[in-house]
């Protein structure tokens, strides 16, 4: 029996290559989308073209915050392209769908006694509207796995992630209200970096698999050596697939932790101090990449 997930995200080119894999390994039951790299229109547009490019059209895409719960919305169209999958034309747009994905989620989450892991690959708006207006559905998740800041316990070689950083309140309200929180940080991301040379590889896998290499050549050659080396990139959310399919891929700490929400140090992760009023969390302090690379390829054998 595949594991059961709910996927939040804001493809978003690595959310892409995320999301192409949970559906070769996971039972994706639902993708619900947030404004991040790109505007909401984009990133749930993207999310359905994705998946009918896949064959996938029965699994449900919601749509739900287009912004942060405060901060303005700060798109990543640099490193993303403008609509969200690197130069992919313009893919025509349908109308939102009126029902906002927190409402649907719940709706799911209640009706099934099954276990169900959510995942988050973008902003926190989503989970963290959902945990304050269903604050029954907070605990009910096997795991809770997010791409998320850059971390304490963790090698922390740069101090700000973007999905933390765009929306902090959202981020620190999933950490005090969530349960069975498992987080990938920024630093550990960076050290599974994919070759640009293997980008190649992807064009032999369909033509989702030329999607793919269409879009990774895009995004390698804009995020190329942000984990230090010229000739590779980092894959960011994929790792959060890999956390839920393949955890021993991962070495694990564990804290409390908070959100510096507003100032300077904005969007800043850090231990929380005093009586301990949000659970602990699992973090990932170190990544197996030779394996991880390994359990990526074999994802589309
Ligand atoms: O900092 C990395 C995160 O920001 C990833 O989720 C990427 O898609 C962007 O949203
Ligand atoms: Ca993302």
């Amino acid at each position: 029996m595949r594991t059961r997930v709910i996927i939040d995200m804001d493809p978003g080119i690595d959310d892409a290559l995320a999301l192409m894999i949970a559906i070769r390994r996971l039972d994706v039951v639902t993708v619900s989308t947030v404004g991040g790299n790109v505007k909401l229109a984009d990133t749930y547009q993207n999310a359905r073209y994705l998946l009918d490019l896949a064959g996938r059209q029965d699994v449900p895409v919601l749509a739900g915050a287009s912004r942060p719960m405060f901060y303005p919305l700060i798109k990543a169209a640099d490193i993303h392209g403008e609509a969200g999958l690197g130069g992919t034309p313009n893919i025509p747009h349908v109308p939102l769908p009126r029902e906002r994905a927190w409402t649907a989620i719940a709706a799911y989450a209640h009706q099934q006694t099954e276990p169900l892991h959510l995942i988050a690959t973008g902003p926190l708006t989503n989970i963290a509207v959902l945990f304050l207006a269903h604050p029954e559905i907070a605990a009910r998740w096997e795991s809770i796995t997010c791409m998320f800041g850059a971390l304490p316990g963790t090698h922390v070689d740069r101090f700000e992630e973007f999905n933390v950083y765009l929306d902090p309140h959202a981020a620190d309200i999933v950490l005090r209200h969530g349960k069975n929180i498992q987080l990938i940080g920024i630093n550990v991301a960076h050290r599974a970096l994919l070759p640009l040379r293997d980008v190649a590889r992807f064009k032999s896998y369909g033509r989702v698999g030329q999607l793919l290499f269409e879009m990774l050549t895009f995004y390698g050659e804009q995020a190329k050596g942000e984990g230090g080396d010229p000739g590779a990139f980092p894959v960011d959310d994929v790792l959060t697939i890999a956390a839920v399919d393949a955890p021993d891929l991962f070495e694990w700490v564990e804290l409390p932790l908070a959100v510096v929400r507003e100032g300077p140090l904005r969007g800043t992760v850090v231990v929380a101090q005093g009586p301990a009023d949000r659970p602990i969390c699992r973090i990932a302090s170190s990544v197996n990449v030779d394996g991880f690379l390994d359990w990526l390829w074999a994802s589309f054998q």
